[in-house]
């Protein structure tokens, strides 16, 4: 199958650092202890968490394109930001290890957690392993400015340096997510069978808006795709969405038009913040492991299936539905939150 979406992606440098597609596996066992094998509704498991670099994750599909476009001219020096247990800032570490780049990563105490194990396991232990320098700020600080000025000062010494905003959620990053649209209509294509929901976490907002380009230039609406926000309330989730939803489609050199209703966000798994726990994302994470033998992270995956559970238990699913969730990755941030679920 060749789409116009696949003629568009084809334009933009990409490293290849998912060598394939993710699997997608059945939810039987969910289906099961749900009761939705019961009223014909089918769960799917498209497992982004399933990669071959740096324990994998979402943010690798970024990385394709940023490492892509960097690989073009010659960049010896990547450096990006984010929380001190950033799922991207540990990609980002594996990638440059794989391909021989320096990697700097500025990371800010965006969490109130000081405990042991956030500040030195998890993410924070990884990224050290893959060798990349760490610079580590108070919360609140502005990292991307931080960013800028050291990226200068190793510009003036010569060196080539790419600098990667928060999550990798440029137009350019959520191309990734653009490609994984067609990589999933390949799969229904494969499975026999259609997606009416596919389901994320929404940080930086590059993974829906990627999905949500993607999608509608296969001709399929933005709607199907729904997030569940774990940074920002609904509004300002929306609000970036829909704007990189709509820079992805320019930069693909499309015209076609997003509307505000077109994004389908829900923030009600927020909690109290980015970062700090909920009771319903340690149950939705207990029950994956028990269900399945599967691990999904507390910021992330953990608060977007306790939204789908959510939205299961209201019965806004009907006979014949097929949800399918995205595991986005970010395990290591099991070990940082150990207080969490061993308290
Ligand atoms: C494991 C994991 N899932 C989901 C997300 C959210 O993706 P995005 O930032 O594209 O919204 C992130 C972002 O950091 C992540 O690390």
């Amino acid at each position: 199958m060749h789409t116009l979406l696949d003629k568009l992606l084809s334009s933009f440098a990409r490293a290849d650092l998912l060598q394939g597609p993710t699997p997608i596996q059945r939810a039987e066992r969910l289906e099961q202890l749900l009761g939705l094998k019961a009223q014909g509704i089918g769960l799917f498991l498209k497992r982004d968490d399933h990669m071959l670099i740096g324990g994998g994750g979402n943010k690798l599909r970024k990385l394709e394109f940023h490492i892509g476009a960097a690989q073009q001219v010659g960049v010896d020096t990547v450096i990006t930001v984010g929380g001190l247990q950033s799922n991207h800032a540990r990609l980002t570490a594996a990638v440059c290890a794989r391909l021989g780049i320096a990697c700097e990563l500025i990371l800010t105490r965006s969490v109130p957690k000081t405990d042991v194990d956030y500040e030195r396991n998890g993410n924070v232990l990884l990224d050290q392993l893959f060798g990349a320098h760490l610079q580590v700020l108070a919360g609140g600080s502005d990292s991307v400015a931080t960013a800028e000025i050291r990226a200068a000062q190793l510009r003036d010494s010569g060196r080539k340096v790419l600098v990667i905003p928060t999550g990798g959620s440029t137009p350019l990053g959520s191309l990734g997510y653009a490609r994984c649209a067609a990589e999933i209509a390949q799969q229904e294509a494969e499975l026999g069978l259609t997606f009416n929901q596919v389901v994320v976490p929404n940080g930086s907002a590059g993974t829906h808006a990627g999905l949500a380009a993607g999608f509608r230039l296969l001709n399929r609406g933005t709607s199907i795709v729904k997030s569940y926000s774990v940074l920002s309330d609904r509004d300002t989730s929306a609000a970036r969405t829909l704007q990189l939803t709509r820079d992805a489609l320019t930069l693909l050199g499309s015209s076609a038009i997003v509307q505000p209703e077109e994004i389908v966000i829900d923030g009600s798994q927020l909690g109290d913040g980015y970062g700090l726990p909920t009771q319903a994302m340690q149950d939705a994470v207990r029950l994956m492991a028990r269900a399945e033998g599967l691990l999904i992270d507390p910021v992330y995956s953990g608060k977007a299936f306790a939204g789908l559970l959510a939205d299961l238990g209201q019965g806004r699913f009907g006979s014949g539905d097929n949800v399918l969730f995205v595991m986005t990755g970010g395990t290591p941030g099991l070990y940082a939150y150990r207080d969490t679920f061993q308290p």
